[in-house]
């Protein structure tokens, strides 16, 4: 027998005729509709109970009931049944002040007042559908530690990773995205190890893709983990970062990655004209169906700390802001926005996720294509962090920021709390699952 309660007091005077209607069941040979007769007071006043019985049951209702038409002259001749009396006004706390109420047309409060009533209104939700979770690879047997990154690894890409990418698919986390870790005696000013057939990126989406085919792969497309100055192009003499010359090489690398497998490549350098560039490249080699997710509005943000930790790829000197964007720029992703568009982008990102949420919003509410938001390595270590010092409840603050970055607009979360959040959503820990889809 299915049960369910209904919670809308709203449907408490609604006879059966009127229940089918709102629960869009219909009555069939096998299928009755009852209310409990002899339900407690108590359990009546939390709803009305709808029941599918079996024939067993509608048998016995047969038995027990008068006729409708009996049941209507009943309360036609005055004579209706016993229903439990609305309960009490619950009283308020001795020395509450006696006023008179508001004279509110509107009190938003009235659609908050109940777990089921905020879940029938919640706006924005969160699956494990929605997140792509970015692994740190590496060449080693052992997955080592990130110090400042509590919970992150750099996996060793035979081992650590494929086990990290199961877990992540048993909780419906499907789409990954691979930094590797570059050895320095592969480094070189114009990063060639990225284009490397054999190179531990094409080699890692290779194994994975055999191990898992339907896995989404999502790829970066830049030269700092190759490049012995640690920035996302070749350096000229004078410090300039040359846009042209990288854009060929990153070009090689897209090619490279999509020969291994890769679904989706992204651009994360910020040069200009790349996504054009990188979409003929990947057109001319017979790669069509390779999508680019560009990192359109990606700033020069000190979130990304950890991040260049993790894959010791701090730029040997000077920093990003000839090709990321200022921090206090708005507008200007507007004009990224439209030339990423215009060359041939599928996903436009934005980076860093929280502190940046109006940019998520502009490009939501200025372009069709789907929306990334990366929740960068600062943002991850921040609350962890402040859960390890037990100044924030890291759980809660950690699903709130997920769905943030999904309300700002936000179709997917680049975050490395994926595996996390996810087994939070499949119910492992039930009890915050209910109380955050009950929003209670
Ligand atoms: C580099 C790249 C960076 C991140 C992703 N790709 C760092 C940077 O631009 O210096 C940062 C991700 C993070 O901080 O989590 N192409």
């Amino acid at each position: 027998m299915a049960s369910g309660v209904l919670n809308s007091p709203g449907l408490a005077g609604v006879g059966v005729a009127d229940l089918q209607r709102y629960v869009g069941l219909k009555h069939s040979s096998g299928v009755a509709l009852c209310f409990p007769r002899n339900a407690k007071a108590s359990r009546l006043r939390r709803g009305l109970i709808v029941s599918i019985a079996g024939d067993k049951q509608n048998e016995s209702i047969k038995k027990l009931g008068l006729s409708d038409a009996e049941c209507e002259a009943a309360v036609v001749a005055g004579n209706a049944p016993e229903a439990p009396p609305v309960p009490p006004k619950p009283a308020a706390p001795v020395g509450t002040p006696v006023v008179s109420s508001l004279p509110l047309s509107r009190r938003p409060r009235r659609n908050r007042r109940s777990p089921a009533l905020r879940a029938a209104f919640q706006e924005t939700s969160l699956s494990p559908a929605n997140f792509v979770y970015p692994l740190f690879i590496h060449e080693g047997e052992e997955d080592t530690p990130i110090g400042a990154m509590p919970g992150c690894y750099r996996l060793g890409w035979r081992h650590g990773l494929v086990e990290e990418v199961a877990k992540a698919r048993d909780v419906g986390v499907n789409s990954i995205v691979l930094f590797p870790k570059v050895p320095d005696g592969l480094k070189s000013p114009t990063g060639d190890e990225a284009y490397n057939d054999n190179g531990l990126v094409p080699r890692t989406i290779r194994l994975l893709k055999d191990r898992y085919p339907d896995l989404v792969i999502y790829t970066d497309v830049a030269l700092d983990p190759y490049s012995s100055d640690g920035h996302d192009g070749i350096v000229r003499e004078d410090g300039v970062i040359m846009n042209d010359e990288t854009v060929h090489q990153l070009c090689k690398q897209a090619v490279s990655q999509a020969r291994a497998g890769a679904d989706v490549v992204s651009p994360s350098d910020m040069m200009d004209g790349r996504v054009g560039a990188i979409r003929a490249a990947l057109d001319a080699e017979g790669f069509q169906h390779v999508s680019i997710m560009s990192y359109t509005a990606k700033y020069a943000s000190s979130f990304y700390g950890p991040f260049r930790e993790a894959l010791d790829s701090n730029p040997r000197f000077g920093d990003k802001k000839t090709y990321q964007m200022n921090p206090a720029n708005y507008r200007e992703a507007l004009v990224e926005t439209r030339e990423d568009e215009a060359e041939g982008a599928d996903i436009l990102l934005v980076k860093p996720g929280l502190p940046y949420l109006d940019i998520i919003r502009l490009l939501r509410d200025n372009s069709p294509l789907p929306i990334a938001a990366y929740q960068v390595s600062g943002e991850y270590s921040m609350i962890k962090a402040g859960g390890v010092l037990k100044m924030i409840d890291e759980e809660r603050v950690m699903m709130e920021s997920l769905m943030c970055l999904r309300r700002g607009g936000a179709d997917i979360i680049l975050t490395y709390f994926a595996l996390q959040a996810a087994r939070v959503l499949c119910g492992e820990k039930s009890k915050l699952r209910t109380r955050l889809l009950l929003n209670d």
